[in-house]
């Protein structure tokens, strides 16, 4: 997994107190900050992603780099969106770092170049609090960061000497700034965020100590059938929770009621039942549900999943698959969870992933959580429970694929030719 990728420590060259070769030099490093945010307000509700690249920016600001951070945040259409701005992302790394932080109205062009020649650094290994970083604007606010583009790339790299990645969450897509730009970067490095994400999410992917138990939710089966498909593979167990476990006892002939169910998955639901006992790995179901009127129903009621009440639906699974789930967890090696098991932002709805969260915390075993709304729900569940897990993943599409095996091309454009 980490083959021919340099760490940051190489490219500064030898202990920091004899000065470090990134003194002064321009480094362009790829974050994920495309934070959640109110719909309302815009406020960001869940900084993260910010906090796991600070090691990184730390690292390069001491080292005496000239840093210039560079993110997309949403999807706005290849041109300016004042609501995707990531001037308040930038306000949020002030107020967590103390460093100045210098947003320029455009990600390329004079704007960056002027902040970028006036920035002060600080002495290698002279730690500054009051230290100048910059972070670009959106970087989707041009048409060419996802289109790759050769121009846009070539504008990007005009900004910068160095490029470092630690946007794992954006790894997975071969846009300019993950893709184009290090292959046309000589100095190039992953950060600390991104090697510890490899690391972690490789032990899943390279021969996975057995028993490897993976839980599963969300809303869809359509959404993770490749992620299944992979894991049916390599685990030994594989627990279905969330909207999508609908579907599967949808096919084994349980009355859904107003559940979100895909009725054009059910035969794909049959075909993966069948392909799970062909290969001998136990495809857990939930076998009682938390069922409420709506999506925002206050009140609750516990049933077999036969059950149903009429004219309800399922928002969460039940306190017997929780212990049925967490029987699963006892003796495993290594355990992936990836999606919710209801409507947890809602109280009624929240004890099934609540208690999935304290269940596989508590595991002995080596444990992952991947997913935007997993690992917030984990976060939610308290500190406790979030440092009982080995790794909590910052990517959700990106943690998912490379748990398939997949390549992904933030990884592959980091990657020197071996010598020799
Ligand atoms: C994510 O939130 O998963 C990453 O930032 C990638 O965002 P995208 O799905 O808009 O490319």
């Amino acid at each position: 997994m980490l083959e021919n990728i340099h760490t940051l420590e190489q490219l500064q060259l030898g202990p920091l107190e004899e000065g470090s070769w990134l003194a002064n030099k321009r480094v362009f490093v790829r974050v994920d900050f495309n934070v959640p945010r109110d719909k309302k307000t815009n406020a960001i509700t869940d900084d993260a992603r910010i906090r796991a690249a600070l090691p990184t920016i730390q690292f390069l600001v001491d080292a005496g780099a000239k840093v210039i951070l560079a993110s997309h945040l949403g999807r706005p259409k290849g041109e300016r969106d004042d609501d995707l701005s990531l001037e308040s992302v930038g306000a949020k790394l002030a107020e967590l770092t103390g460093y100045e932080v210098h947003v320029p109205e455009d990600c390329i062009g004079d704007a960056p170049k002027k902040v970028i020649h006036d920035l002060r650094v600080v002495a290698p290994g002279k730690r500054d609090d009051m230290a100048q970083v910059v972070l670009l604007e959106n970087l989707r606010f041009h048409a060419g960061e996802k289109k790759n583009d050769e121009a846009f790339v070539k504008a990007l790299g005009d900004l910068c000497d160095v490029y470092v990645n630690d946007a794992f969450g954006a790894m997975h897509r071969a846009h300019a700034s993950v893709d184009g730009l290090p292959r046309s970067k000589k100095d190039r490095a992953a950060g600390k965020l991104v090697l510890r994400e490899l690391e972690a999410l490789g032990r899943l992917v390279d021969a996975p100590p057995k028993p490897f138990v993976a839980v599963l939710g969300g809303a869809k089966v359509s959404d993770k059938i490749d992620v299944i498909e992979a894991l049916l593979g390599r685990c030994s167990a594989i627990c279905i929770g969330g909207a999508m476990a609908n579907t599967f006892l949808a096919a084994q002939g349980n009355n859904m009621q107003k559940s979100l169910v895909e009725e054009d998955k059910l035969p794909l639901a049959r075909t993966l039942m069948e392909k799970a006992r062909a290969k001998n790995v136990d495809l857990l179901l939930p076998v009682d549900l938390v069922c409420g009127a709506g999506l925002d129903a206050t009140e609750a009621t516990t049933v077999n999943v036969d059950r149903v009440p009429s004219g309800q639906l399922a928002l969460d699974i039940g306190p017997k698959s929780v212990e049925l789930f967490g029987k699963a967890f006892l003796g495993a090696k290594t355990m992936f969870w990836n999606g919710p098991m209801g409507l947890f932002e809602s109280a009624p709805f929240a004890s099934g992933t609540m208690g999935v969260a304290k269940a596989m915390s508590s595991a002995a075993g080596f444990t992952v959580v991947g997913g935007g709304d997993s690992a917030a729900a984990v976060r939610q569940a308290g500190d406790d429970i979030a440092k009982g897990f080995n790794h909590i993943s910052t990517g959700g599409g990106a943690s998912l694929e490379l748990v398939e095996g997949k390549k992904l091309p933030g990884v592959e454009a980091l990657r020197h030719k071996p010598l020799g």
